[in-house]
């Protein structure tokens, strides 16, 4: 039975964009629901570089005259300007950014306008366009990553000869130099940085002209037109053109772990301003007070960030959960897509500038506190061990020795460094005088110049390999 009209709906101030096939008016209420245009508007400016490319493709095969293409590609400029100055204002009406696009340009062109959606479809359309605005946004998350990097190179330059506890299992371990410990960020930036180098070699791939579905009875070119958008190839199946949103989990995994690296970090830094540590004093320029206490003064950047690792994972998630139940090829579940991203994005962006701020201007180390920390304890402990295993004996039968010792002077609350020649020599004729020396807290960290230790040299030799590779960022 065809569909009746249904007087109590109000008829939509613009007519459905889909065909005649539809008789009346959605409910308003389906209207919204249905709309994208509340969130994908984002895209704009995107869409119309997709377009005007779509547009020169199609006079390139003669599928529209050149002039034509002409007329469709300033007039989608002229969307484009009275979208940034604010003239262009979308309604739900108007459904997605596609349709809002199109719209305009109608109403700028006349019947020239109908025809740029000629061979194309909204599916490859949307496709294209998330593919452009992830590439740019990436460019722009590697940016900060290398802006994140350099900061943490000048702060390890400084800090080379710096020492600070370092822990596992957050208890003392082995005192490490701080440059060594900023170094470790560097080292998982480096990674981030690549992991999206390599996802991007995946978003840059054009979707254009895959049309529904299935290609299109028109004489294109993909190529070209992938070509005038900068993509470094076509997808060569027109179903996973338009179903495929594996590139935006890659990217939306790269970055969860950029914000797990973000939320260690945190996680330092919270405890390090603690009174329990002090190792570091955070500046007012980043931290908060109490609206209750007035003595507090609080460390709500790092906090944030670790904070804002959960939506991000949440974003991850929901993108793996929409994909993993729909058939090929294009499915409205697919607009899901888009606010995860888009919140990723931002969200990324905006931990990665909080922290390089935080740790270029926000923050001090306390080298007086530190230098109490590293020679507080029985971090050395490990090198007494080494002392006597480089001297013969056996490293288990020393290791078993240097536990009774450190068990001694616990209870004598004693540190290493207080023994006497006389009981380091009743504990094992192999101790000589040299024994202060090599307990002391810069030996310990000069001593461990295995490759990547924390040996002064070695980090000498990782912060020269660390701008090497900032110099090789593009
Ligand atoms: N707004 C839609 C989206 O974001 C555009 C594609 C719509 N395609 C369709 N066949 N209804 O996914």
């Amino acid at each position: 039975m065809p569909q009746q009209s249904n007087s109590e709906q109000p008829t939509p101030s613009t007519p459905n964009t889909w065909s005649q096939r539809f008789e009346s008016a959605l409910n308003p209420a389906i209207a919204r629901f249905n709309a994208s245009i509340f969130f994908d508007i984002e895209l704009i400016e995107y869409d119309i570089t997709g377009s005007q490319a779509h547009a020169k493709m199609l006079a390139h095969t003669g599928i529209i005259t050149a002039a034509e293409a002409e007329q469709l590609v300033s007039g989608l400029e002229q969307v484009r300007q009275e979208y940034r100055d604010g003239s262009l204002q979308p309604t739900v009406d108007d459904e997605d950014v596609h349709f809002a696009v199109e719209h305009r340009l109608t109403e700028i062109l006349g019947d020239v306008g109908k025809k740029i959606h000629t061979a194309r479809s909204r599916n490859d359309q949307v496709g294209t366009d998330i593919r452009l605005y992830l590439r740019d946004k990436i460019h722009g998350i590697r940016q900060q990553l290398k802006q994140f990097q350099s900061v943490l190179v000048s702060l390890a330059e400084a800090n080379v000869e710096t020492l600070i506890p370092g822990y596992t299992h957050l208890q003392r371990a082995q005192p490490v130099s701080l440059a060594h410990h900023l170094l470790a960020y560097f080292e998982m930036a480096q990674r981030d940085y690549e992991r999206l180098g390599d996802a991007l070699k995946r978003v840059n791939q054009s979707p254009l002209g895959a049309g529904a579905l299935a290609g299109t009875t028109f004489p294109i070119d993909r190529h070209y037109s992938a070509e005038l958008l900068g993509f470094d190839g076509v997808y060569g199946n027109s179903l996973d053109a338009v179903s495929d949103r594996d590139f935006a989990i890659e990217f939306l995994s790269a970055s969860s772990l950029i914000l797990v690296h973000l939320s260690r970090l945190s996680e330092e830094l919270i405890i390090w301003a603690s009174e329990e540590f002090r190792f570091i004093r955070l500046k007012d320029n980043c931290s908060t007070g109490s609206s209750i206490m007035p003595q507090k003064k609080n460390p709500d950047i790092p906090e944030l960030v670790r904070g804002k690792t959960g939506r991000v994972f949440g974003h991850l998630q929901a993108m793996l959960v929409i994909l993993k139940g729909i058939p090929l090829a294009y499915n409205k579940d697919l607009q899901e897509d888009k606010e995860g991203l888009f919140d990723t994005v931002k969200t990324v962006s905006g931990c990665l500038e909080a922290m390089s701020i935080l740790l270029a201007e926000g923050l001090e180390f306390r080298p007086q506190r530190l230098a109490e920390a590293v020679a507080e304890d029985f971090s050395n402990a490990t090198d007494v061990a080494d002392y006597l295993a480089s001297k013969g004996v056996p490293f288990r039968e020393a290791y078993n020795l240097v536990g009774k010792v450190v068990r001694t002077s616990l209870a004598q609350n004693k540190l290493l460094k207080d023994l006497t020649l006389e009981e380091w020599q009743a504990l094992h004729p192999k101790f000589e005088s040299d024994i202060y020396a090599a307990i002391e807290p810069k030996q310990v960290v000069a001593a461990r110049n295995s490759y990547g230790g924390t040996g002064f040299e070695q980090v000498r030799q990782a912060l020269e390999r660390s701008k090497t590779r900032l110099a090789e960022h593009s």
